[in-house]
């Protein structure tokens, strides 16, 4: 055991130079590879430079002893005397115990206070979150149904029903519904149809590829033929051809392939497009009203419609599954979203995390077969 610790020291120390003579290199692409991604029980302490450790997958940095060690989960402590271990991402620390905080809007199951996501918002005996006052201050304070006018909670326009915005009325639309301007009736997010006039992409069918033109003012789609740059191009001088593209380091951190930064090729935007589709409408049917609460398991977002949820993530936010964030990063919970969906049993994407030792193992091995860095591992 001390030989193999010995051994990660040795290499950790290597690549400490390594690293350094990179760094006052000039010719790097994006600077992405001192970011790791590492698990419970690897080391977080910072070896070199500005290298970041992201502890991961329900772990947290315990700066006593630089390691991955596990958040507390719910029910959990979270601080005793002297110490204090992080919950996981959707929880929160009360009284020294994990538990999930202001996820239930008015008329949804709660059974504590803390759970209502207003502080005007109490738990009322019929086991639902209720204000306790009769006037309003914010539209969190009303039933899906209702928003705060002038301190009363009032009826919304129902879909389907001429906006009232347009009738110099202040009542909004349903919190999953728009005003379609052209028309002026409220209508479904995502529900118009190709050449439907528009005013907003909210509007149209993302699920058929189909966005709101700015020109035409209409539902059209999007651009499906955009050439990607071919994967065998070095973009560390070289610009990627598209805007959503970035030029992401390999291994070797002077080469570098270029990667979308959102979805940009026909079946990606549909697919991205279909599950922001199909989230809009599960938390419509269930009268879901805000998405702050969306990274909390309990929320109503997430009790119905986390596997769309967790789709529309995996499937439009393409920089966060990618291993753009950093090294080993793919496939682990990084984001509060990633770690609520990890939680929930939801993919976040990715192939699995390599671990420290094995990256540095690889990075010893790139720098051994380049004749540039071999002296450094010489000198060292
Ligand atoms: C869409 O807008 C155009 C121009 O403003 C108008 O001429 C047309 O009648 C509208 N179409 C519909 C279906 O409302
Ligand atoms: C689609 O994007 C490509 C760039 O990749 C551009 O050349 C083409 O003109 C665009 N097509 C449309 C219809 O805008
Ligand atoms: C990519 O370009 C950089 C900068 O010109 C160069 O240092 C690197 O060796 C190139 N990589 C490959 C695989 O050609
Ligand atoms: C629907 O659109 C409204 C208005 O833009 C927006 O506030 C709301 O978050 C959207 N809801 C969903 C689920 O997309």
């Amino acid at each position: 055991m001390a030989i193999i610790n010995h051994l990660n020291i040795l290499v950790i120390g290597g690549c400490f130079l390594l690293l350094l003579q990179f760094a006052t290199a000039q010719e790097t692409c994006v600077n992405r590879f001192q970011r790791f991604c590492v698990t419970e029980g690897d080391s977080c302490k910072p070896v070199y430079g500005e290298s970041t450790y992201y502890c991961v997958d329900g772990t947290y940095c315990n700066e006593l002893n630089y390691k991955c060690e596990k958040s507390s989960d719910e029910g959990e402590v979270c601080s005793s005397t002297g110490t204090i271990i992080p919950c996981k991402e959707w929880l929160n620390c009360l009284d020294g115990i994990c538990v999930e905080t202001g996820y239930a809007n008015v008329g949804e199951k709660c059974t504590e206070d803390y759970q209502c996501n207003d502080v005007k918002l109490r738990c009322a005996s019929n086991g639902q979150c209720q204000n306790i006052d009769t006037e309003c201050s914010s539209s969190k304070e009303c039933s899906y149904f209702n928003y705060c006018g002038g301190s009363v909670c009032k009826p919304r326009v129902e879909n389907g029903q001429p906006c009232a915005s347009l009738l110099g009325l202040d009542a909004p639309c349903l919190p999953n519904s728009i005003c379609n301007k052209d028309i002026g009736i409220c209508i479904p997010n995502y529900s118009l149809q190709l050449d439907a006039n528009c005013s907003t992409s909210i509007a149209c069918d993302v699920s058929q590829g189909l966005e709101c033109d700015g020109d035409s003012d209409s539902c059209g789609y999007a651009n499906f033929t955009k050439t990607l740059t071919p994967s065998n191009i070095n973009c560390t001088f070289e610009d990627c051809g598209e805007i959503e593209e970035m030029c992401l380091c390999t291994e070797d951190r002077y080469t570098g392939f270029c990667h979308p930064k959102d979805p940009l090729t026909e079946s990606q935007i549909k697919k991205c497009g279909s599950s922001t589709k199909e989230f809009s409408d599960c938390v419509a049917k269930h009268e879901c009203a805000y998405e702050h609460a969306d990274t909390t398991p309990s929320s109503c977002h997430l009790t119905h419609c986390a596997s769309s949820f967790c789709a529309m993530k995996l499937n439009c936010d393409w920089d966060f599954n990618s291993q753009t964030f950093g090294k080993g990063c793919s496939g682990a919970a990084l984001l509060e979203y990633q770690a609520t969906c990890q939680h929930l049993g939801y993919s976040t994407g990715g192939s699995p995390s390599l671990t420290i030792p094995s990256l540095l193992m690889l990075l010893l091995f790139i720098a051994t077969t380049t004749t540039t860095t071999t002296t450094t591992i010489l000198s060292f």
